[in-house]
């Protein structure tokens, strides 16, 4: 059995209706009408111990209320769950000693207590023993840079301090587990990195499991080989994150600066058909640059730029290949279906 895994895994919330305004609220104490709201559809994930996985989706497709289901918080509709052989909404506890979490929306210190306190009454709750007590202060202290702030309480602390502090709090009691729900939402660039690499570090020297929920696609970049896609509570692609980018970073975008107008550049390219230009003048001292799209599969860049350089001076060229996250835009723009997806690798929609 996998460390973690999940089989029909549904969530079925029951939402009030109402009516807008003070009547309608009115009126919902005597006629309560509800309506069922599916945010989780029936997902079946398995995931071995020290991987490293990004759970990816539009907002509202049911990723926080996955781990919640996951970490114990919530009781499932409708089919299985078991993280290390636990069933975690039954023995919550038990569950609890084995895995960390950190909800990037909310704290789990207290608010009013200074951070070193925090940390040392979530000591005191997962009966964390002295020495690892001590060795994981020492390390996430310098790893995370939180000398400056452990004697704030948690009220006073910076989104980034309060972030880190509560990722320190997660991985006090050395969880085999780590799920990480938006963990660099509204961070800076610098406190992102520091982050990431607290996280990559724990997974490289400790095999710490992880399941990352992120907007931020750089984090999934950095951070984990395997992606799992999920839309309106269904899972539309599992597979490796190298995998998606073979298979859809098909495209390059070739950028071309020119010494002079290249009047109706589109007739160089008439004979391939899914080649496009573009006149990207932008009023920088690159007063005539194009930039031509094509499939890599189809066209050469060297190809495209012979041609350009057979009616106009070249000055200079560079190639853009899709990032990951244009990728991913697309599929959630829609642009790219669940079967493109499941026929481009191990998809399993
Ligand atoms: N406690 C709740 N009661 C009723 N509906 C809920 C509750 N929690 C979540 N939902 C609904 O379930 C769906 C999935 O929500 P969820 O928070 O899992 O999405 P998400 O994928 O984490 O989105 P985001 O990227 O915005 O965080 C949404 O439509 C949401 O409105
Ligand atoms: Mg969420």
């Amino acid at each position: 059995m996998s460390l973690i895994e999940t089989r029909g895994l549904r969530k079925v919330f029951r939402q009030a209706v109402k009516d807008p305004g003070l009547s309608g609220a009115v009126k919902h104490l005597f006629t309560q009408r509800y309506k069922d709201k599916c945010a989780v559809e029936g997902i079946d994930l398995s995931i071995e111990e020290g991987e490293s996985v990004a759970y990816v989706g539009p907002n509202g497709a049911g990723k926080s209320t996955t781990i919640k289901m996951l970490s114990g918080v919530l009781v499932p509709s409708d089919g299985e769950i078991t993280v290390d052989g636990l069933v975690p909404y039954k023995q919550r506890m038990e569950n609890a000693q084995r895995i960390g979490a950190v909800f990037g929306q909310r704290t789990q210190l207290w608010w009013d207590i200074p951070v070193r306190e925090s940390l040392a009454l979530l000591r005191d709750i997962y009966q964390v023993p002295t020495t690892v007590f001590k060795k994981n202060m020492d390390a996430f202290t310098e790893l995370l840079g939180m000398e400056d702030y452990l004697h704030l309480s948690a009220r006073k602390l910076s989104l980034g301090q309060r972030m880190r502090a509560d990722l320190a709090a997660a991985l006090l009691h050395d969880p085999k587990i780590v799920y990480l729900d938006e963990p660099t939402i509204g961070l800076d660039v610098a406190v992102k990195h520091r982050i990431r690499d607290f996280i990559k570090e724990m997974n490289r020297e400790k095999g710490t499991t992880i399941l990352l929920t992120t907007h931020d696609l750089g984090d999934i970049e950095d951070l984990c080989e395997r992606l799992v896609i999920i839309d309106q509570g269904r899972i539309i692609y599992d597979g490796k994150l190298q995998e998606v980018k073979d298979a859809f970073a098909q495209e390059r975008t070739l950028h071309i600066q020119l010494s002079s107008p290249l009047s109706d550049a589109e007739s160089l390219f008439r004979d391939l058909p899914e080649v496009s230009v573009k006149r990207t003048n932008d009023g920088s001292e690159a007063a005539f640059s194009l930039s031509i799209r094509f499939n890599r599969f189809r066209s050469t860049a060297s190809d495209i730029v012979k041609r350009v350089m057979s009616h106009a001076e070249v000055i200079d060229f560079r190639i853009d290949e899709p990032s990951i996250e244009e990728i991913i835009r697309r599929v959630y723009d829609g642009q790219l279906d669940a079967a493109e997806l499941a026929a481009a690798g191990k998809g399993s929609a």
